[in-house]
């Protein structure tokens, strides 16, 4: 199982969970972990479409890793998804890249978990995340389970490590 870790977050450096994150996918054999940060790839937004089709065809799991923002992604994941995702590559006519590979989603949040739930016109971390959830239905690829952090700029080191090997057990498990 190889698996393709893209990371969508403005500034790593000011970043402290999805940098502790980040830091643990890349402890894992990088011959079965890739992990890219997008932003520093493309700082201007402009996506190379061609490498990052090939990458994921050259995965089995693609994780889509990013802070909350707005209850959606920053910026660069919808672009991602904009201009990857292409007609003729990922749906339509010929469309099946994504067929059969696995699809998760590793977010952090700033707010608690009881902050998510379905009362006072509120949503679960699972309605919030339903577009990606819909994305990987409609290309056919299999939808794991995301992988949250809640409370993430409350953390202290103890609970960001902790995190971080709950996160290598989700990257390798089958
Ligand atoms: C523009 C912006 C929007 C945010 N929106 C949300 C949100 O909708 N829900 C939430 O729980 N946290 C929200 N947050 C908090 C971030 O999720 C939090 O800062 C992030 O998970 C911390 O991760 P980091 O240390 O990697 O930057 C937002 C933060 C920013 C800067």
């Amino acid at each position: 199982m190889k698996t393709l870790v893209l990371v969508f977050h403005p500034d790593l450096s000011r970043s402290r969970a999805n940098a502790a994150l980040l830091s643990a996918a890349r402890e894992l054999p990088a011959d079965t972990v890739t992990v890219r940060d997008e932003y520093a790839l493309y700082p201007n937004g402009k996506i190379d479409v061609a490498a990052e089709q090939q990458l994921v065809e050259e995965h089995d799991r693609i994780v889509l890793q990013f802070p909350l923002y707005w209850y959606s992604s920053p910026a660069l994941l919808k672009e991602w998804e904009d201009k990857v995702l292409e007609y003729g590559w990922a749906y339509g006519t010929d469309g099946e890249a994504l067929v059969g590979k696995q699809i998760m989603v590793a977010t952090t949040a700033g707010g608690p978990e009881s902050e998510y739930q379905p009362v006072d016109n509120g949503a679960t971390i699972g309605e919030v995340l339903s577009p990606y959830r819909m994305m990987a239905r409609y290309t056919h690829a299999v939808w794991r389970e995301p992988f949250v952090v809640f409370e993430s700029m409350e953390l202290d080191d103890a609970a960001l490590a902790d995190a971080g090997r709950r996160y290598q057990d989700a990257l390798t498990a089958e």
